[in-house]
């Protein structure tokens, strides 16, 4: 039996890659000469990608409204001529509150972004990913995926959905030659983790500081993990070496066994 990986260039629909990990993953596949089609729901972000970088092409879409989600599975097919992978990145932050101060309509949208947009791009993408011979899904989830989250109680219900969502697709397309897995990343340093730590201290009434140290510390490395980091393991996600991996919550986090 050879022991040869082949590959060729993967066509892969990206969510949210206008800005923040999604646009790390994006560069990431251009290097390797993938076509990447990505969406974002800001627009602004989503010009300056799209200028920023001559060989990612995408259009405006929220994953959470079907009609956008269909409208960009159609475009990305026909600009690419079809679709390897679809990484799952789209994710909202939600609110930092403690439950009873969670206001319904915050609650819906979390969900509504985090759990039913992954299930509206993989509802309408398994049609075209049954067509490639390197069919792979992989939805972002979070430490939060797999760890209880305090004060982030939408948040962490929501990638622990997310984890429900990839075993029961792993399950269901498995046979079909479409692997599905998730990526579990610890707190990715940038500018949204800044903002949900400055809010959880502001809610524990604690300096920032030390509620930053506290994050840094969730991870038996001491730091919080690199955009960089999470893309390596999507791409690897995504490859052929990654073939008989199906069905994995796959951690970028350091080892975190907590989160504060
Ligand atoms: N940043 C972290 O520390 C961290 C940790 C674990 C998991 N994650 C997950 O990684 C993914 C990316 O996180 P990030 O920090 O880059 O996010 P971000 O908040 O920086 O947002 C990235 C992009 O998502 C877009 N977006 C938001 N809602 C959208 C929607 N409904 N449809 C389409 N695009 C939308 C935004 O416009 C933005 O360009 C998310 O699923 C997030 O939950 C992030």
């Amino acid at each position: 039996m050879s022991s040869e990986i082949k590959s060729t260039p993967l066509k892969v629909l990206l969510t949210a890659g206008a800005s923040g990990i999604g646009l790390v993953i994006a560069q990431e596949f251009l290097k390797t000469g993938a076509q990447v089609f990505i969406c974002d729901v800001n627009p602004a972000a989503l010009q300056l990608a799209l200028q920023d970088h001559p060989g990612l092409h995408g259009c405006h879409a929220d994953v959470a409204v079907e009609e956008e989600v269909k409208n960009l599975v159609t475009r990305a097919q026909h600009h690419m001529g079809g679709i390897d992978v679809l990484v799952n990145n789209a994710g909202i932050a939600g609110p930092t509150a403690r439950i009873e101060a969670l206001a319904l309509a915050d609650l819906e949208n979390t969900l509504r972004v985090n759990v039913i947009g992954q299930f509206l791009c993989a509802k309408h993408a398994v049609p075209h990913l049954r067509l490639s011979q390197q069919a792979s899904i992989i939805n972002m989830s979070s430490a939060a995926g797999h760890l209880g989250m305090p004060g982030r109680s939408a948040y962490s219900a929501s990638k622990w959905a997310v984890i429900g969502l990839t075993k029961s697709l792993a399950i269901e397309l498995g046979k079909e030659g479409i692997r599905c897995n998730a990526v579990l990343p610890g707190a990715v340093d940038g500018p949204r983790i800044r903002a949900v730590i400055a809010a959880k201290a502001q809610i524990m009434n604690k300096p920032l500081d030390q509620v930053t140290r506290d994050y840094e510390n969730q991870s038996t490395l001491g730091r919080m993990v690199t955009p960089l980091d999470v893309a390596h393991t999507v791409l690897f996600a995504a490859s052929p070496a990654a073939r008989s991996i199906n069905g994995q919550a796959l951690a970028v986090d350091g080892h975190t066994q907590a989160l504060s």
